[in-house]
């Protein structure tokens, strides 16, 4: 052993006098050498290291001005971000402005810091490293058009020359604070998020955060380490002044008109005491025909039932736009009477009527259409308690299960609720997903979200017990 210890001396001194082949630094950017087999490198040897230039901080845009100009940008040109631009985008969410103690631009409970920013351009992906404001490539090659899918087809995410991807770690926080660790990371990634909107309207530039996306395609498609989670994804680019070019068009993947992209159909439920297998049967039998189903509720995140189970509500009731849906389907059970007498599901009842929209209801929910007025004269399904009630309002209460009448679909039992879901989706009638691919592919993400919102759930119990 004596003897080999010079020569390990030797290759020390040799190792670190010589520069690392192809490692060199060019206007910024240092390149390591290219991996010609694979086109993803792993984390702790980037395939570049971009160093950034030192943020601005002399904005020719007063706070104020950029909190009243701020607006939700979709539509954007293909002219690229600069180095520089996405720096300072980056610099806004996460840069470091105490460097003593590594402080950053938004808060963060205890100062854990558990985000990290993803940043996709047609060059790559990278991340930002605030210690050393640089950006960090791991992968080569745009990821646009698959990040676009994975958020339901929205166009924005297609067209921005640059995606920002909030992603966190609860697993950095969960020591500090438990239960409410979950909770800390996604209001971190809320003060991150403002804070390059607002940086985005400083530097003249359109941005949108999307939280509709579907949190596993988001992580594979950014390579994300396991324990990161996808928070929100901000497309940002130069605003479009006129309609998208031919080559946005020929980009965009979705057929649909509406915020979605696709059809979509959302069922509104209570926050509390609905009926689990009515809701569970009737998504599962819309979403098996490729169709886009959301939960909707007065109050969004996790929500109980009647027997206890969890589900996960997508969106507020109050930010249901009617046109963005083909169906807009009640579900029953006793909670349901929470929207007897609610002024926005009158209002959403009654625009989707007037707009031939399909609306659905299954045993108590007629009642709810009933009281806005829309039932007079229809054939209408439902449970037999509420008889008298819809024949009062003008409803022919027929003793069916089912009833389509017009754009009025309703189902009288829990357990009609699988023929109740494919007499809806067949009014909708989707392309069939067996001869469109995006449809095909529609179907794995759906299944995915379950999945997710599956194991969202369990999390959730796991951590709120
Ligand atoms: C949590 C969250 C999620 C959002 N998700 C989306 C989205 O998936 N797609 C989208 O186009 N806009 C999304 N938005 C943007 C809102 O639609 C937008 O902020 C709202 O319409 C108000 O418009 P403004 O941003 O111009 O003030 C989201 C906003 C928030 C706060």
């Amino acid at each position: 052993m004596k003897s080999l210890k010079p020569f390990a001396v030797f290759f020390i001194i040799i190792l670190t006098a010589l520069p690392l082949p192809g490692f060199a630094q060019v206007s910024g950017e240092f390149s390591l050498p290219q991996n010609t087999r694979r086109n993803v490198r792993s984390r702790s040897l980037p395939l570049k290291v971009v160093q950034l230039t030192e943020p601005n901080l002399a904005g020719n845009v007063s706070l104020e001005k950029a909190l009243a100009e701020r607006r939700s940008v979709r539509e954007f040109n293909e002219k690229k971000l600069s180095y520089k631009q996405i720096g300072q985008l980056a610099w806004a969410g996460q840069g470091i402005t105490d460097t003593n103690r590594g402080f950053r631009t938004a808060p963060s409970a205890g100062a854990v810091y558990p985000l990290t920013l993803y940043i996709a351009t047609d060059e790559g992906i990278f991340t930002y490293n605030p210690q050393e404001h640089t950006l960090q490539q791991f992968v080569q090659g745009g990821i646009s058009n698959q990040l676009a899918k994975a958020a339901f087809s929205q166009n924005a995410v297609a067209d921005a020359p640059c995606n920002i991807i909030i992603a966190g770690s609860v697993r950095k926080l969960v020591m500090k604070y438990q239960n409410a660790a979950r909770r800390y990371m996604f209001l971190e990634a809320g003060h991150v998020a403002q804070n390059i909107l607002l940086e985005s309207v400083s530097l003249d530039l359109g941005a949108v955060p999307i939280g509709v996306f579907n949190l596993d395609a988001a992580r594979r498609i950014c390579r994300m380490q396991r324990d990161m989670e996808p928070l929100y994804i901000i497309p940002v680019g130069y605003p479009a002044e006129k309609s998208a070019t031919p080559k946005q068009e020929a980009k965009r993947t979705s057929p649909g008109g509406n915020a979605f992209g696709l059809k979509t159909v959302v069922l509104i439920v209570a926050s509390k005491n609905f009926n689990e297998m009515e809701l569970l049967q009737t998504q599962k039998a819309i979403a098996d025909t490729g169709i886009n189903t959301l939960i909707a509720s007065s109050k969004t995140g996790v929500i109980m039932g009647m027997s206890g189970r969890r589900t996960h509500a997508d969106m507020s009731i109050d930010k249901i736009n009617v046109d963005d849906f083909e169906a807009i389907v009640f579900i029953g059970g006793p909670g349901a009477q929470e929207y007897f007498f609610n002024p926005t599901v009158e209002r959403i009842i009654k625009q989707a009527d007037e707009k031939n929209i399909i609306i659905g209801a299954i045993s108590i929910a007629p009642a709810l259409l009933a009281r806005a007025g829309i039932l007079n004269g229809h054939n209408v399904a439902a449970a037999p308690s509420q008889k008298s009630f819809l024949e009062t309002a003008g409803a022919k209460f027929t003793g069916s299960f089912i009833e389509k009448d017009g754009n009025i679909i309703t189902a009288a039992r829990s357990q009609d609720a699988v023929s109740f879901g494919k007499t809806i989706a067949n009014a909708v009638k989707p392309p069939s997903p067996n001869t469109n691919p995006l449809m095909q592919y529609r179907q794995q993400q759906i299944n995915q979200q379950q999945q997710m919102n599956q194991q969202n759930q369990m999390y959730q119990q796991l951590f709120n017990p």
